[in-house]
């Protein structure tokens, strides 16, 4: 007996110093004390804060840091309740009160119940600002991503990071799930605008930088000691998500998004894989898993792809996110989806909603021993290494003194640059452009020469958009009316009809806003009205210059010899006077085409990798690179074609 006590003794011990302290009750025997706790020591290296609070935490614990629910699914309460490690803003989860301060203060009611729980792991909050805070009214909104790819000035996209970031800051919000890295194949996808092109190497470049400036910590803002993150990036979706086949789509009307890649592994390595290695590179701890399939097979599922390739291969030490109930689309069984994706390498959950549905298939999981310890435990590190390097630990709350970054002149003469590096000239004859600034009389038509909305495109304050005055910010009307001289007349009519002649006729056209699979379309033509407009005002000017605000290439060719000018300006934001600083001569044209721009539907898909050998008609109306002016590129004489 007396040799058993010692070991019982030890036993005990050891057994206490494996289970996390429970909470002592008053008046009971004291339990033996764990060592002091590491994790709170910021001058502590991460990984040894991360192995330690690991140490400590319960399964429910582990699996609340797993699960990420949308912020009108949830009340603060059970936040603390079942450990909830994070929350997020779907494209439309908006505060009813739609202001910085309000951001804050939702941010704030979440963050309060996590750090009530026992171990005091802060939640991460997340949100898709993805050109600029757009979900935020009077943000910034910078040009979406296709814009951005054909500044090719990835100084600048850093630029937009850093700015972006500060003004995710001014809500509270250190989490983003941008930038798309999809290397888009086919214009007729719904997330073409938010990808930055169609090329590989550029898309590298422009993704790589804004990741840079997102996360790079800034000079003389205050950080906490062994912090490395100012708010985090998502590179997404893994991967794919470019690459889909037309109709091969199983989410209800979509034809390409969600849809079924069928690329061989070379493929997939050579086009859409390089953008992942160096975001990996550039220290991203956050990558997204596409809804897309790979030869059948849900990303979300794809064990080689996720954690061999990803993680093992690519060295990545952040974590995988689920996408908006991604998981759910693995099987019908929504354990079995859970268990299969979590085991291929998903950490987080983006449930959305149902949270109690995934916490408990986690634990029976875990009973029934189809999901390991170990992995949890794995999902778990990755995801508290970031809110390390973040310094969520040492600052959980929203920081007020970002909100003066909201619009600072700063960010807004940003997007301005963004917007006028962005604009790709198409073709020039006539000496339409630059337009002189004492021009006696100029003509506007097009509902987006007055539309901040469809500057903006989809992502701008609700997920699909809308068009109209819905944000802060200038239209190219009124850019125009302020440029020109005092002496010029403006008339504006959106149906391009007007009575007498003017010298310049300035026709705004494209696309009403739209996101993700709501998007996928098979005729990118102008829409009737925007061709009545330009056959209305084309007798009515000496020199008509077409606008376009579409995030892709539309299909002009029968419309581009009725105007001397066309101009790509894809969605630049709401900083519409850059567009008019380059129309009218205060900016060249550097913008150079991040897409291939199509003759006609019947070509489509068309881009760099399967252009090779064709030829006249067979070729696409302008290449991808093309930009005349600064931009380099010689006037392409268009063949007659059927
Ligand atoms: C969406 C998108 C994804 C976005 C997420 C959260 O469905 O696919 O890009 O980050 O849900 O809004």
């Amino acid at each position: 007996m007396k040799r058993t006590a010692p070991l019982l003794l030890l036993i005990l011990i050891l057994l206490n110093s494996c289970s996390p302290k429970a909470p002592a009750t008053p008046g009971a025997a004291p339990t033996p004390t764990l060592p002091a706790a590491i994790y709170p020591d910021a001058s502590q290296p991460i990984e040894a804060r991360v192995e330690d609070l690991l140490s400590r935490m319960t399964l429910e614990e582990k699996i609340g840091q797993m699960t990420q629910v949308e912020m009108g699914s949830i009340q603060p309460a059970d936040v603390s309740t079942y450990f909830i490690g994070s929350i997020l803003s779907g494209g439309d989860g908006n505060p009813p009160n739609n202001t910085a301060q309000a951001w804050q203060d939702m941010v704030k009611g979440f963050q309060t119940a996590a750090m009530a729980t026992r171990l005091k792991i802060p939640m991460i909050y997340g949100i898709d600002a993805t050109h600029g805070n757009a979900h935020l009214y009077g943000a910034t909104v910078f040009p979406q991503e296709s814009g951005v790819a054909a500044t090719h000035d990835p100084a600048l996209a850093q630029k937009i990071g850093e700015a972006t970031a500060e003004e995710m800051l001014a809500t509270g919000v250190p989490w983003t799930f941008s930038p798309i890295v999809a290397v888009p194949q086919d214009i007729r996808w719904g997330r073409t605008y938010e990808s930055y092109s169609e090329d590989t190497q550029l898309t590298t470049e422009i993704a790589t930088a804004y990741i840079k400036g997102l996360q790079s910590l800034p000079a003389g803002v205050k950080t906490s000691e062994g912090q490395s993150l100012f708010t985090l990036a998502t590179a997404k979706h893994y991967i794919g998500d470019g690459a889909t086949i037309w109709g091969s789509s199983r989410t209800g009307e979509y034809l390409l998004d969600q849809g079924n890649v069928q690329v061989d592994e070379a493929t997939l390595r050579k086009l859409y894989l390089p953008p992942y290695q160096a975001a990996v590179d550039a220290g991203a701890m956050s990558v997204m898993a596409s809804f897309s399939s790979y030869r059948g097979t849900k990303m979300h599922a794809q064990k080689y792809l996720l954690t061999d390739v990803l993680k093992n291969e690519l060295g990545f030490k952040g974590f995988i996110v689920s996408d908006w109930g991604g998981i759910d689309q693995i099987d019908p069984d929504y354990y079995t989806a859970v268990v299969a994706a979590i085991n291929a390498g998903v950490d987080m959950n983006m449930v959305p909603t149902d949270y109690m549905n995934f916490i408990n298939a986690m634990k029976q999981a875990v009973d029934d021993k189809d999901i390991t310890e170990e992995r949890i435990n794995d999902a778990v590190r990755r995801i508290l290494r970031a809110k390390f390097a973040l310094g969520l630990f040492e600052h959980p709350y929203p920081d007020p003194a970002f909100i003066s970054t909201v619009r600072s002149d700063e960010h807004v003469a940003i997007a301005r640059q963004a917007v006028q590096e962005s604009l790709v000239l198409l073709k020039n004859d006539n000496a339409a452009l630059p337009i002189a600034k004492d021009t006696p009389k100029v003509f506007v038509a097009g509902q987006g020469a007055d539309d901040i909305g469809m500057l903006c495109g989809g992502w701008t304050i609700t997920w699909q958009g809308q068009t109209g005055n819905i944000d802060i910010g200038t239209t190219i009307l009124n850019s125009i009316k302020t440029l020109v001289s005092a002496d010029t007349t403006v008339e504006y009519n959106p149906t391009g009809k007007f009575s007498g002649k003017a010298n310049t006729g300035i026709v705004v056209v494209g696309e009403m806003p739209y996101a993700e699979g709501l998007g996928d379309k098979a005729d990118l033509s102008l829409s009737d009205a925007d061709i009545q407009a330009i056959n209305n005002m084309r007798p009515l000017v000496d020199k008509l210059v077409v606008v376009i605000i579409a995030g892709r290439p539309l299909v002009i060719t029968g419309q581009l010899a009725s105007a001397d000018a066309w101009v790509a300006a894809w969605l630049p934001g709401t900083e519409g006077e850059g567009i008019s600083d380059v129309l009218f001569g205060d900016h060249p044209f550097v913008g150079k085409l991040p897409y291939t721009w199509p003759r006609t539907n019947a070509q489509l898909p068309i881009n760099e990798n399967n252009s090779d050998g064709k030829t006249g008609c067979d070729a696409p109306l302008f290449p991808f690179g093309y930009g005349l002016g600064e931009a380099g590129s010689q006037p392409i004489a268009q063949p007659t074609c059927p």
